[in-house]
């Protein structure tokens, strides 16, 4: 079974993916690690943003173990993988790694942004996960203080409102829902509710699915 989870930036996704994996033991991808991190080499490396070709160099030779949760999960990293997921050869290089992922015997959880589009269309579950900007934005706000950066909650939700018009606007897989998938908003839900959401959303789909096979 694969499970294809989108939305936007700090709806609660990656939270729901994780949890999803653990119960139903398939194993889980954070697709917007292999941005951020492709993001950061870029940045450790002087690469010219506007420079698409030795963008998609940085993602061709990307290795993943090179880079801390740490280090990827700071705003410039995340405003960095929203750039170079703009660049259609970086999404080209980054493809392949993640439907071989996806595709692995006994199933995968996938997150991300076009997960549901265009890495995994055949996606048995399709989820779109979304909240309020303010309640997006006041969350990631409080996960990037209490790590200690500094940034006002105004300018959180201007770098958030950023990010999603460049992730909604790209020309390439721009961050969209699929016309299949099930919505989670989670602006007035708890984590447990919203994983209790996504999970009857499985079950319908494998209920319906052994319906399908029985004799
Ligand atoms: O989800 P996360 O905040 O880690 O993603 C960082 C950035 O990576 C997103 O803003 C988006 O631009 C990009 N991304 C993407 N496609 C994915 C996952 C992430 O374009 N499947």
């Amino acid at each position: 079974m694969i499970i294809a989870i989108d939305g936007t930036l700090a709806s609660g996704k990656g939270t729901i993916a994780r949890r999803l994996s653990a119960w139903y033991g398939l194993a889980h991808m954070d697709t917007g690690r292999l941005y951020r991190a492709t993001g950061v080499a870029a940045l450790n490396k002087n690469v010219d943003f506007d420079d698409p070709d030795a963008l998609a160099d940085v993602a061709r030779t990307l290795d993943l173990n090179d880079y801390s949760e740490e280090e990827l999960r700071t705003a410039e990293a995340g405003q960095a993988a929203s750039k170079v997921a703009a660049v259609p050869d970086v999404r080209a290089a980054l493809l392949e790694l993640q439907r071989a992922f996806a595709n692995q015997a006994g199933g995968a959880v996938l997150d991300g942004r076009d997960i549901g589009t265009v890495v995994c269309p055949e996606a048995d579950v399709k989820l779109w996960v979304d909240a309020s900007v303010e309640v997006r934005a006041t969350r990631r706000w409080k996960e990037l203080t209490e790590k200690g950066e500094t940034l006002s909650l105004q300018e959180m939700i201007a770098q958030l409102k950023e990010r999603d018009d460049r992730d909604k606007n790209r020309a390439d897989a721009p961050m969209i829902a699929a016309a299949d998938s099930v919505l989670i908003d989670t602006t007035h839900l708890t984590i447990d509710a919203a994983v209790d959401k996504a999970r009857a959303a499985v079950d319908t789909v494998i209920a319906q699915t052994s319906e399908r096979s029985e004799p």
